[in-house]
């Protein structure tokens, strides 16, 4: 630890997960002792955050020379920017090996998400296979092949190596929007990516959608108690010298789980109640539209699990799938909005 602070280095500050991972860190009891350095691109909110006490380097997550410096620097590296770049991990463990020969075995929280467990059902049915964050084995068979896992792979070979311990913490659908004074601030997005890409799909062409039968299950988390993750994780790790690490620092960030049908029909009500179509029920995407709106898209797979070794470290998650629906309502609200102003 560089004097009495703890210097954390944080990607994707700008961004949903990791802006709400930074308002929680600062709101921690011993925020006094982190010393947080943001890595964004754009100048003026990178003025912004230092506005609000936090040290902001300009530059970019693929500025491989920059990131493996920041991370070399740091006591703590949590990565929140969604980038799906081996390069950005590559990095980041290039930095904290050399942090290491500085006699000091730093931390690397990395954020995945369970799209690596991900079937491809198309909507087709509900899949059976569960997988449990405590369960190594199972989670050492997932399949290299699959979205996300070459970077978690990677990073947990680093683990392995011994010169860094390594976390990894996996989101499933992220809900709510995000509060906080990074969000009031206007240097935070305070939207999720999935549910508000089926909305504006849905918007667009005036009726709720869905994958094939919407039949698909997916677990999901509410923004600010996923952030509560990062920093109960935290304090485990800090305060616990027997807690697991790489292949025993998987995290998955579940609480509840729904179909994309119960997504769908969610949206369609909120969709008639305020006037944007005709008809609440959802209707399967041609596969122009799939292509369209989300690029191909996993929308319709499972991705089934279990949060134990989250729920054992004294996560708390409250919310469960019915906030996660009764969520959708404002998202469409606000779409709704952010498009009429786009339009003035
Ligand atoms: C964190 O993991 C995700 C998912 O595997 C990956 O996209 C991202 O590049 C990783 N970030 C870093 C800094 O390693």
């Amino acid at each position: 630890m560089s004097g009495t602070k703890t210097s954390f280095l944080l990607t994707g500050a700008t961004g949903y997960i990791g802006g709400a991972i930074l308002a929680r860190f600062l709101a921690h009891p011993k925020a006094h002792t982190f010393q947080f350095t943001v890595l964004v691109r754009d100048p003026a909110k990178a003025e912004k955050f230092e506005a609000l006490g936090v040290k902001a380097v300009v530059g970019s997550h693929s500025d491989a020379h920059l990131v493996e410096k920041l991370a070399s620097e740091a006591d703590v590296v949590i990565a929140a920017a969604d980038c799906d770049d081996l390069g950005a991990a590559t990095a980041t463990l290039a930095g904290l090996r050399k942090r290491h020969a500085l006699g000091v075995v730093p931390i690397f929280i990395n954020t995945s998400g369970t799209g690596v467990i991900s079937d491809e059902a198309k909507g087709a049915f509900a899949g059976d296979l569960v997988y449990d964050d405590s369960d190594v084995k199972q989670i050492q068979s997932i399949a290299p092949t699959q979205m996300h896992r070459n970077v978690d792979l990677a990073i947990t070979e680093a683990d392995v190596e011994g010169y860094v311990k390594t976390y990894i913490v996996l989101p499933s659908t992220i809900y709510g929007i995000a509060t906080g004074q990074f969000v009031d601030a206007g240097i935070q997005n305070p939207h999720s990516l999935q549910i508000p890409a089926l909305i504006s799909a849905a918007l667009d062409r005036g009726r709720a959608g869905m994958v094939g039968e919407g039949k698909n299950l997916w677990p999901n988390v509410e923004i600010h108690e996923l952030a509560d993750l990062y920093a109960i994780l935290y304090d485990n790790i800090v305060e616990n010298a027997d807690l697991g690490h790489g292949w025993n620092g998987f995290y998955f960030g579940a609480s509840g789980e729904h179909s994309l049908l119960d997504v769908g029909k969610a949206i369609g009500e909120a969709l008639v109640a305020l006037g944007k179509s005709d008809n609440p029920e959802p209707t399967t995407f041609s596969q122009e539209e799939l292509g369209k709106y989300f690029g191909g898209s996993y929308l319709g797979s499972n991705s089934r699990c279990r949060a134990t070794r989250s729920l054992s470290i004294g996560w708390k998650p409250t919310k469960t799938t019915s906030d996660m629906l009764a969520s959708i309502r404002p998202e469409v609200e606000a779409l709704i909005h952010k498009k009429a102003k786009v339009a003035a």
